[in-house]
């Protein structure tokens, strides 16, 4: 199976936070479960880097405009290695590939007379990049905001319209029979009951700023910045070239995007492709927001969460592990110093930490460092290796549907019952009693641990392979497959480093 994910591609207006560092990750933890599992996996980031809201930063810092997106999308580029994320290309939308895409979209949008010139009045927030009827905004200390406190104004322009009110049967009827398509479940509803409340035609292109792709033959408008940020995901993989291998391999996407751009990748986006007679994308999954302490992460509350501050904290596995196992993936979370040390102490040190140290110096000490490959299983093993395979599919499941933190919650599960299977067979007075029984007991902990650490492998990369390092495995593209020759081979073990030392 072909897997294509793309983070939404992030405003060069500010440095990264943990926001923009969360939903790389999560992509980054479904693209490495898809590979694990023998798919053909095409993981995408990139940068939006037109609209007036980068134009009005880059005059702030009073640099030219190109200079200044060059030096911000460099910080989001190289942020991605540092979270120890994978990605197989980044896309930029003022690079020519995509400007031509985005063009060819649109030109295509004309042929299906899906396009019509007018004029637009009404409510805009440069913020948001978003327009806003009259009823979904409130007053604030006098002044009209969204829902989210953004500022809007009032504008009055030439503009060009996708004709978005044709296409509101059509997106209903698409995503009644698609019910998966929206996920969680109430982001779905959510965008169901919009969709059904009415659509208007969609302004898509501004004459007040020049910072965006010409519209084709008018150069007096540059595109609205949702179109052309949109078709990112279509440029990368060479639209308008259908012949191009990426672009028949891997369309339609997997789109993971924070709550607050649900709209524009739920209602406009298949609205868009659907009026250019391509695929709607296969998924979108909106996760929640965080919070920092309790408090709504902003920059003037001076409360913005550095990620190379706090991976220099506490270590990349932790913060990857802490953000994906805290929170059900969907909810909003919130941040706090207290939450991670709890969490990486439970899970990272005592359940899984403390049963490798444990078992593996053990194996080094009694066993002379190695053990026979064995199938001669008592009823308790079976036992234990029933669940093992109960928790692995449970995990795919999850992982398949975007379910992070209930995927991690089966390992978790599958290695408290190791640690509670070896409580009670008691190698070290099996080592007095029946030698050749302890040797089954340790290799069945040890293949448990070898299957726990892949199924961790998408969230924890660095340390699943240092642990795979410990029993001289290959980790070199890992597949779930592999554990299956791995388990008829001996194991070998070189002395356990420690690993995730417990955060005071
Ligand atoms: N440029 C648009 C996306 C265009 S995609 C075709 C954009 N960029 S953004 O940089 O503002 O946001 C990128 C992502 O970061 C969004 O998915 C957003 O939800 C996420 N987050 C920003 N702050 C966040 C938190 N405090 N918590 C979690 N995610 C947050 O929107």
């Amino acid at each position: 199976m072909n897997f294509y994910i793309t983070t939404p591609i992030y405003y060069t207006n500010d440095i990264p936070h943990i926001g923009h560092a969360y939903t790389t990750i999560a992509c980054d933890i479904l693209a490495r479960f898809n590979k694990l599992s023998n798919n053909d996996v095409f993981f995408l980031s990139g940068t939006d880097e037109h609209g007036q809201k980068v134009e009005k930063a880059a005059k702030v810092a009073e640099i030219d405009t190109k200079i200044f997106v060059d030096k911000l999308s460099l910080n989001f580029k190289k942020l991605i290695p540092f979270l120890g994320c994978e990605i197989d290309d980044f896309i930029r939308t003022t690079e020519e590939r995509h400007i031509k895409s985005a063009q060819a979209l649109w030109n295509k949008l004309i042929d299906n007379d899906q396009i019509y010139l007018s004029t637009y009045e009404g409510w805009y927030s440069v913020r948001d990049e978003a327009f806003y009827h009259e009823n979904e905004l409130k007053k604030t200390d006098g002044k009209l905001v969204t829902d989210n406190g953004s500022p809007v104004e009032w504008v009055k322009e030439e503009s060009y319209f996708f004709k978005l009110s044709n296409w509101e049967k059509k997106l209903i009827e698409f995503y009644e029979n698609n019910p998966d398509n929206i996920s969680p479940k109430s982001r779905y509803n959510e965008v169901l009951s919009f969709i059904k409340s009415g659509l208007k035609d969609l302004s898509i292109s501004r004459t007040t700023f020049k910072w965006g792709v010409p519209v084709p033959n008018n150069n007096k408008h540059v595109m609205y910045v949702w179109i052309d940020a949109l078709c990112n995901y279509l440029s990368a993989i060479g639209y308008p070239d259908k012949n191009n291998l990426n672009y028949k391999k891997y369309w339609p996407a997997t789109h993971i995007v924070g709550k607050d751009i649900l709209r524009f990748h739920a209602v406009y986006w298949p609205a868009f492709l659907m009026a250019a007679e391509l695929e709607p994308p296969k998924k979108i999954f909106a996760h929640g927001w965080w919070t920092n302490e309790g408090q709504k992460i902003s920059k003037s509350l001076g409360n913005v969460i550095d990620p190379y501050d706090i991976i220099h904290d506490y270590g990349l596995d932790q913060i990857r592990f802490f953000l994906f196992r805290e929170v059900p993936f969907g909810n909003d979370g919130d941040f706090s110093k207290k939450a991670i040390s709890k969490r990486v102490n439970a899970d990272l040190s005592n359940n899984y930490g403390n049963l490798i140290q444990r078992i593996l110096t053990f194996i080094v000490k009694n066993c002379n460092s190695s053990l026979k490959s064995t199938n001669n299983f008592s009823n308790q093993d079976n036992d234990l290796l029933n669940i093992l395979n109960l928790k692995f599919k449970d995990y795919s499941n999850y992982m398949n549907n975007q379910q992070i933190d209930k995927s991690i919650k089966s390992i978790m599960e599958l290695l408290s019952s190791t640690n509670a299977y070896v409580d009670e067979q008691a190698p070290w007075s099996l080592k007095k009693t029946d030698q050749e029984r302890m040797k089954v007991v340790l290799f069945l902990v040890s293949i448990i641990i070898i299957k726990s650490t892949l199924m961790l492998f998408p969230i924890i990369p660095k340390s699943s392979k240092k642990v795979l390092s410990f029993f001289n495995l290959d980790t070199n593209n890992l597949t779930f497959d592999k554990y299956d020759d791995i388990i008829k081979k001996d194991i070998n073990i070189n002395v356990p480093d420690p690993i995730f030392p417990r955060i005071d």
